[in-house]
């Protein structure tokens, strides 16, 4: 009998609540794994006392389960990030911002001292790019970026609706991505962009993968 999708994100993120018990802040990310998460602290809440958000989808849920929700500069550290992925490989570099919020989710990723990873198997990959890669950009530079992302392989496709930010997004669809960490710092560097999906230079530290057995733990693999 094959598991359903959501029971994995579920299991994924009651693994992710071992961590937790002397945490008092907690960088919350976005999506369907992490709404799991934010029921079950809700219900179990530990020492949790506030936490951090990346998106203000995540920030409404987490009220509605009564935690505090606190700006990040209103903190000297984040212990702990906890965030799903698009697709991650066992560097343990992701893909991430199908659900829009990657510049608030590398902020967070990036100020945290670790940063969690919860995701079902489906999102394990070989390779990155065959999900399509989110680009978050300023508006007026829409048409300057799009020729530049063309220029790298892949076809840009600007997403309907604006980011937590007031920005579009491009998404890059079949790209052929050879390695990541060249290609995030090179969409970096195009003027207008705000900030690439991929996530190389601030991979996650643990994943937590669930599968049809059981939740596994990894950590980053070193790979030639
Ligand atoms: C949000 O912008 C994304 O980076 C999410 O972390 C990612 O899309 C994972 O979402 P799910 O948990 O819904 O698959």
């Amino acid at each position: 009998m094959s598991i359903s999708q959501n029971h994995l994100k579920h299991i994924a993120a009651e693994a992710a609540l071992a961590y937790l018990s002397n945490i008092e802040i907690i960088g919350i990310g976005t999506g369907t794994t992490v709404n799991f998460l934010i029921d079950l602290i809700g219900k179990n809440r530990k020492k949790i006392k506030a936490a951090v958000a990346s998106s203000i989808v995540s920030a409404e849920k987490l009220k509605q389960q009564g935690i505090k929700v606190i700006d990040l500069d209103s903190v000297s550290e984040l212990p702990i990030y906890v965030d799903g992925a698009d697709e991650i490989n066992l560097r343990l570099q992701m893909i991430k911002g199908g659900g829009g919020a990657l510049t608030r989710e590398k902020i967070l990723a990036s100020a945290s001292q670790k940063f969690i990873c919860i995701a079902d198997h489906s999102k394990l990959v070989e390779r990155l790019g065959s999900f399509p890669l989110p680009v978050e950009v300023i508006p007026m530079a829409r048409n300057y970026v799009t020729r530049k992302i063309s220029a790298l392989g892949g076809q840009p496709m600007t997403r309907k609706g604006i980011t937590d930010n007031g920005n579009i997004i491009i998404d890059i669809h079949n790209l052929n991505i050879q390695n990541p960490s060249e290609l995030e710092a090179e969409i970096n560097q195009i003027a207008g962009v705000v900030c690439c999906g991929l996530f190389t230079q601030r991979p996650a530290d643990i994943l937590l993968l669930a599968t049809e057995t059981g939740v596994k733990t990894l950590f980053p693999r070193n790979q030639s």
